[in-house]
Parts: structure tokens; C-alpha cells; sequence
């Protein structure tokens, strides 16, 4: 034996306590946000099918979800409204009584302490389904810039304590920041979707919230997801226009991405376990192929190990639970 030279890494993992002293990184409940859908109408609590343990509630359900996350020890939501009337406008993304509008002015008045996130967007709102205002086929960067400030400081005054705007048009984080400051929300946090790819782990998503483009695609906006280096320039413009969070989005097949953001960027970063990545999961687990607890933490863990410093995922009640030690 004597004669080999090697390292023993070994001798760090020999008890759970050992491993524990020089565990690199951890998991907690502060560190999630929980997406929820709400819909309009009354005593609706529509499971997704491709979501198992996911709902699109209505308003008058909600305060009981919100309780569950709060008691949980979810420090915060992001809350998608899916509005029955749609325009080629997206009117109802800005209007002051529109669902979204409503549902934060419920959340925060139920739980004042929990931080609410507006995910602002005109694709739930838009009868074409696409994030952006529309002339003959082409989505319309700068005119649709304007909507999505309105909709921002209509959020901030229904109560957002977050603004996160989702929609991939050039400027609209400068927009925004513009509005807000004019409206005098000069305090109110901007949590950019900045990287945000043209995916298809969007696909339960848009079931739940009724955004699927009615023609072509979002490749005009969304990133290409053979890119690296433009994420680094989309980051670089977002921080420069005044994005206090930027979300690296999908997660699971980018965690190179969130790394190189974190590698280049100081500010925090949130990590979107997004819709076809939480199927997947659920639909093996449903199968038994796998052990959903173990994989779903070690899923998460990989998001903070690659960078991320906040997760937002449809797991995070599961696994608030399961880092407590509950089943
Ligand atoms: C809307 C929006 C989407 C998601 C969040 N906001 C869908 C899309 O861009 O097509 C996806 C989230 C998920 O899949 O969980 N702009
Ligand atoms: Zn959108």
C-alpha cells in the first residue's frame, strides 16, 4: 500500500456529522417561491392534469392556499392571473380590477408579511397569445413596452411587493423601472426574466394559464437554447436598466447558464424549476420509477450548487415540508 500515492477524500464523508461539517451547499424553505394560478369565478379548484398537486384556484380559494404556504414557512408567492376575457390589447393585464389585481390585493391583505410577486406579462391577457401587441403577424417590441409599464404600476398599486416582468421585449425592464419610478414606486423591486429561453418546459404552463400562442411561436423573443453568451448580454442590459433580480429560466437544463451568470453578476439570482420540469418529475414518481422526495431535493440542491440564491418551483410546498422532516 505504501508505495501508491493517492488522496483519500473518503475520510470526509465516514459519519452524516462529518459530511454535514463540510457540506458545501444547503436547502431551505426561505429559499422558495411558490407559483400560484388564479382564475375568475367562484368555488373553482381545477387540478392541472399535467401538473398533479397544482390548481388554478379562484379567489374565493385562495386565502386557504396562501395560509398552507404561509404556515409552511414560504417567505414568498408569484401569482399568475388567468383573466376569462382576452383582446388583442391585453386590456385586462392593466386594468385595476383585472385578476391578477385582485389577487394580490387579497394575498396581501390576508398576509401582509408575505412577498408578493406580480409576474408581469400580456400573454394570459392577449386573444393571439403572445406576450407582446401584434401588427400583421409581428410582435411589436416598443409598442408593447408601454402596456407592460401600465400593467407593472397597476400591480405595484394593487400591492406587489415585486415586480417580475416576463414577456423577453427589448427595454422592458428600463420601461418599467421608468413607470414605476414615475407612478412613485421608486422602492418597488424589478425581478427580471431577463434570461429567459424559448422552451418546451413550457408546455403544462400554458395549459394552466391559457397563454399558448394562437400562431407561430415565441423564437422572436425567447433566447435561443443553443446560446450561452447572449445571456451574459441580456443580464449585462437588464442590470444596466435596473433589474434588482434577474431569473435564469428554465432551470434544469441551464444550470450552466445560472453559473455563468452568478460568475459574472452580483445580483441575486432566481432559478425557475418551470412547468415540464415538475411533470416530469410527477409523472415518473407516479410511476414509481423513481423516489420523488430524494429526487425533487437533490433537484433543487443542484439549482443553489449551480448558482441560483432563490428557487421558484410548484414543489416548494413538498419540499418546505420535507426539509422540516414531514412527509
Ligand atoms: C409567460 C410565462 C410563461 C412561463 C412563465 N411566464 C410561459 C411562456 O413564456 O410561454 C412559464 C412557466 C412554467 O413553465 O412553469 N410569459
Ligand atoms: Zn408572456
Amino acid at each position: 500500500m505504501k508505495e501508491l500515492n493517492f488522496n483519500r477524500h473518503r475520510r470526509l464523508r465516514g459519519s452524516a456529522n462529518l459530511r454535514s461539517m463540510v457540506r458545501e451547499t444547503s436547502l431551505h424553505k426561505e429559499d422558495f417561491i411558490y407559483p400560484i394560478f388564479v382564475v375568475e369565478g367562484e368555488n373553482v379548484k381545477n387540478e392541472i392534469s399535467s401538473m398533479p398537486g397544482v390548481f388554478q384556484f379562484s379567489m374565493d380559494n385562495l386565502g386557504t392556499e396562501l395560509d398552507e404556504v404561509v404556515d409552511l414557512g414560504i417567505p414568498s408567492v408569484i401569482l399568475f392571473g388567468v383573466p376569462i376575457e382576452k383582446d388583442a390589447v391585453g386590456t385586462q393585464a392593466y386594468h385595476d380590477h383585472g385578476i391578477t389585481q385582485e389577487a394580490i390585493r387579497f394575498a396581501k391583505n390576508r398576509h401582509p408579511e408575505l412577498v408578493v410577486i406580480a409576474d408581469t406579462c400580456l400573454c394570459q391577457y392577449t386573444d393571439h397569445g403572445h406576450c407582446g401587441v401584434i401588427e400583421e403577424g409581428v410582435i411589436l417590441n416598443d409598442e408593447s413596452l408601454d402596456l407592460l409599464a401600465r400593467t407593472a404600476v397597476s400591480q405595484a398599486k394593487a400591492g406587489a411587493d415585486i415586480i417580475a416582468p416576463s414577456n423577453m421585449m427589448d427595454g422592458f425592464v428600463a420601461a418599467i423601472r421608468y413607470g414605476l419610478d414615475e407612478a412613485g414606486f421608486d422602492n418597488t423591486p424589478i425581478m427580471s426574466y431577463g434570461v429567459k429561453y424559448s422552451s418546451a418546459y413550457y408546455g403544462p404552463f400554458r395549459e394552466a394559464a391559457h397563454s399558448t400562442p394562437q400562431f407561430g411561436d415565441r423564437k422572436t423573443y425567447q433566447m435561443d437554447p443553443a446560446n450561452r453568451m447572449e445571456a451574459l448580454r441580456e443580464t449585462a442590459s437588464d442590470v444596466q436598466e435596473g433589474a434588482d433580480f434577474m431569473i435564469v429560466k428554465p432551470a434544469l437544463s441551464y444550470l450552466d447558464i445560472i453559473r455563468e451568470v452568478r460568475d459574472n453578476f452580483d445580483i441575486p439570482i432566481v432559478a425557475y424549476n418551470v412547468s415540464g420540469e415538475y411533470a416530469m418529475v410527477k409523472a415518473a414518481a407516479a410511476n414509481g420509477w423513481i423516489d420523488e422526495k430524494k429526487i425533487v431535493l437533490e433537484t433543487l440542491l443542484s439549482m443553489k450548487r449551480a448558482g441560483a440564491d432563490i428557487v421558484m418551483t410548484y414543489h416548494a410546498k413538498d419540499a418546505a415540508r420535507w426539509l422540516e422532516g414531514k412527509e
